[in-house]
């Protein structure tokens, strides 16, 4: 049967019939929103290659925590922007019991004790050298014993009460270290959300403006821990190496430019398969829309979709709830 018996517009004429035959919808409860947290009190501190993002105090971002209870988005990605004189060569402020994050952690806990809460396992925003581990003398970062720092972060994270402790740092090993360490410390309900296939993109440089490392990290990179770009084998790799180390659920990072390897990944492994859209895919949106080149709403709201199509069952990004509220009407 070939056309006109098939004519593909048929189905396309009329808003119902296309609404019957869409295969992918975007939900409030695929959304996961990032925020930043500073220190102080009513600081709301924009991020200038971010627009429309703040930097949050807690009694600020607990503000945010309710907003996203009322629009029913699921969890909160938290980072911290620390102040530059507690970073040091070795991130300790990572694991202080009373440091921000660990703070903002109980305080939104305490408020909100429904609202999902992902804390970042890494310790680029708490080195003075920008990088996300521990480095040797040659500026190499060293595996093992980012490793054991990460192990006292996510402890720190979980006794405060994260719900999900998310190791973004790429070394090798961690996401079996950290469960064994959860484990044996009694958290054995604190999910683990694996950064697996985190590439080594130019799309984090707001991100990095956001938490204060871009300074420290200067002209450094992070090719010897991130993923080749070129690549999508390896990260079946990666995360079926985490999965069997006890992730709970995995992610691929950045999102639009990697739906690739979101799909890869979904269909060869079938669990909790998470994507972020980055700094990056924010700014570039916003940007085109501040001038007026493209429809800020479609283009996010496309975007979005088009990664729930390529198979990602939850989405972090800074845009939840500007698409929680368009998504309610
Ligand atoms: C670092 C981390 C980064 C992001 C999340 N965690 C940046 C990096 O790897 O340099 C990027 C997120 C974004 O760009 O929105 N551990």
């Amino acid at each position: 049967m070939t056309f006109p018996a098939v004519r593909m517009r048929r189905m396309r004429r009329d808003a119902f019939s296309r609404a019957l035959m869409r295969e992918n919808v975007l939900t409030t409860a695929d959304l996961i929103m990032v925020a930043f947290v500073v220190e102080g009190e009513g600081v709301r501190q924009p991020v200038p290659s971010m627009p429309g993002v703040d930097r949050l105090s807690i009694d600020e971002l607990l503000k945010l925590g309710e907003e996203c209870v009322n629009l029913g988005i699921p969890a909160l990605a938290l980072f911290p922007s620390v102040d530059g004189s507690v970073k040091t060569e070795d991130a300790r402020e990572a694991w202080n019991p009373q440091g921000l994050f660990q703070r903002a952690t109980r305080a939104l806990k305490e408020r909100f004790p429904e609202l999902g809460l992902i804390g970042d396992v890494a310790l680029d925003p708490y080195t003075t050298h920008g990088q996300d581990g521990l480095i040797d003398e040659t500026g190499y970062v060293m595996n093992e014993p980012t490793v054991e720092a990460l192990i006292k972060m996510s402890l720190a994270q979980a006794e405060a009460g994260m719900d999900f402790v998310a190791p973004s740092d790429m070394m090798d090993g961690r996401i079996g270290a950290i469960r064994e360490a959860l484990e044996d410390e009694g958290y054995i309900h604190t999910r683990i959300l694996a950064y697996s296939a985190k590439y080594a993109s130019s799309f984090y440089g707001p991100f990095r403006d956001a938490v204060g490392s871009s300074a420290n990290l200067g002209k450094g990179n992070k090719h010897t821990y991130q993923m080749d770009v070129g690549n999508s084998d390896e990260a079946l790799r990666e995360v079926e190496l985490d999965i069997a180390e006890g992730a709970d659920a995995v992610m691929v990072k950045p999102g639009l430019p990697y739906l690739d390897v979101v799909r890869r990944v979904k269909d060869t492994f079938g669990v909790p398969t998470f994507v972020y859209q980055v700094s990056g895919e924010y700014a570039m949106i916003k940007a085109a829309a501040q001038n007026g080149w493209l429809d800020e709403r479609a283009v996010v709201m496309e975007s979005l979709l088009a990664m729930k199509r390529a198979g990602a069952d939850a989405i972090l990004t800074y845009f939840a709830v500007d698409v929680a509220r368009w998504l309610k009407g």
